[in-house]
């Protein structure tokens, strides 16, 4: 075969072939697909776009193209995918609550993107942990503890690893066809048996509006379920962050609330939402609202934080962690709170500036190389809606230093909109499809 013929095809409009695509994903993966090639054939995709049996054998060829888990275990495999957002930890809840439902969750995560956070950086804000295991590791975390937050091995879709870095620097990132076959590569050589996307709209997602979050949804549910998983898709809101905090060790805090029922927030709901729906559709529950049930039940008993403190100290938090949390969670030097300057309810928050504040504050990365500071980030935001008096607390600064907490400090009044109407709040679930 030949990449020129397969990249001038698709600049032509016509689909290659699932031949054709396993060639080439391999070959993005092996090198002898040149970095021009893969970047002609992004752009051409991205122009011309696949219809959906070219962009599912895409993403099983570039699953194909490493290593794909298979399992023999006494439950169903089940995993959660965000599209990313501020403030969004639901996997470290999710992930323990369904492990102590019954089921096995591998969940292969990633890092910060952009101005949203990432689910392993968060994991590592707790002292200890590393994320960075091999596949035996993966397999035997999951089979003990029920549930296994992992980054990918180099072995895991290889052939996305190079397509992604790629499209990064071509101007290639915004394809429906090469994020549905991106993330679900990925996903699926987890070999789940269920998978429920958490498909993120509003200002703090990389999806600003209900059409966009729709056919994203649509791409990514019709392209897994054609390859097999059972896959469930829940458009839901990020136009405020669903923790009242954001940064890494604020996070796994938010969490840590959740799952020792201190704290009964969105961040539980959508737990229950999502996890309702992937126990229905694996057959562990007889509906999403039996499911979401379930869900809570693991949480409030405290069992889904049993798993949590088992996943945490197999991949090296210290023994204890999850019944004494707040004691080995990092904290920032500077903490400054920042007050409303005028009376008011709270009616819009940019999402997607309060991410990139945190990312300045450190808690991110600006370029590759960059260490996150697993301490910083802003937490205490009030609610959308909230009334406030003049002076009364808006949110508090967490700062390696007094001009960074500042910096951030004016990032966040800048990113919040204070009226004297109260707004309408946009429901927390938006759509299943
Ligand atoms: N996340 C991914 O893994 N890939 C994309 O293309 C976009 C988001």
């Amino acid at each position: 075969m030949d990449a020129r013929a397969i990249i001038a095809a698709l600049r032509r409009g016509e689909e290659p072939s699932p031949e054709e695509l396993t060639w080439f994903a391999q070959g993005l993966a092996d090198q002898s697909v040149s970095d021009a090639q893969a970047g002609a054939f992004a752009m051409a995709v991205c122009l011309n776009g696949l219809g959906d049996a070219a962009r599912g054998a895409l993403t099983l060829a570039m699953r194909d193209s490493g290593d794909v888990l298979a399992w023999d275990l006494d439950g169903p495999v089940l995993d959660k995918h965000s599209t990313g957002g501020v403030g969004d930890c639901v996997s470290l809840v999710l992930a323990p609550a369904l492990a102590a439902c019954g089921a096995y969750v591998p969940m292969i995560s990633g890092r910060g993107l952009g101005h949203t956070g990432g689910t392993l950086d968060k994991l590592e804000a707790i002292p200890g942990v590393t994320t960075q295991v091999s596949e035996d590791r993966l397999a035997q975390i999951t089979r003990t503890a029920g549930c296994a937050i992992v980054g990918a091995t180099a072995q895991i879709a290889p052939a996305d690893k190079r397509l992604y870095a790629i499209r990064d620097v071509t101007g290639t990132v915004e394809s429906l066809d090469l994020i549905t076959a991106s993330i679900l590569s990925k996903k699926l050589a987890a070999s789940p048996d269920a998978l429920v996307l958490d498909v993120k709209v509003g200002s703090g997602a990389f999806m600003k509006t209900m059409e966009e979050a729709r056919a994203l949804a649509r791409s990514l549910s019709r392209t897994a379920n054609a390859a097999g998983c059972k896959t469930s898709a829940v458009i839901t809101s990020m136009d405020q962050p669903l923790a009242p905090a954001l940064g890494n060790a604020l996070e796994v805090a938010e969490v840590m609330k959740v799952l020792t029922g201190a704290d009964k927030g969105p961040l539980l709901d959508i737990s229950m939402v999502l996890g309702g729906v992937v126990l229905a559709d694996a057959g562990l529950a007889a509906d999403a609202d039996e499911g979401a049930a379930k869900v809570a039940a693991a949480i409030v008993s405290g069992r889904a934080a049993e798993r949590f403190g088992q996943m945490l100290a197999a991949m090296g938090a210290p023994l204890g962690f999850a019944e004494d949390w707040a004691r080995y969670l990092p904290e920032a030097p500077v903490i400054r709170e920042i007050t409303a300057p005028k009376a008011g309810y709270l009616s819009a928050v940019d999402g997607e500036a309060l991410g990139l504040a945190v990312v300045h504050l450190g808690g991110g990365r600006l370029v590759e190389s960059d260490q996150v500071d697993p301490a910083v980030g802003i937490s205490d935001l009030v609610p959308l809606g909230a009334k406030l008096a003049k002076g009364q607390p808006l949110a508090r600064i967490h700062a390696s230093r007094e001009d960074k907490g500042e910096a951030a400090a004016q990032a966040v009044l800048d990113a919040v909109k204070i009226s004297a109407k109260p707004p309408a709040v946009p429901e927390l679930i938006r759509e299943r499809i």
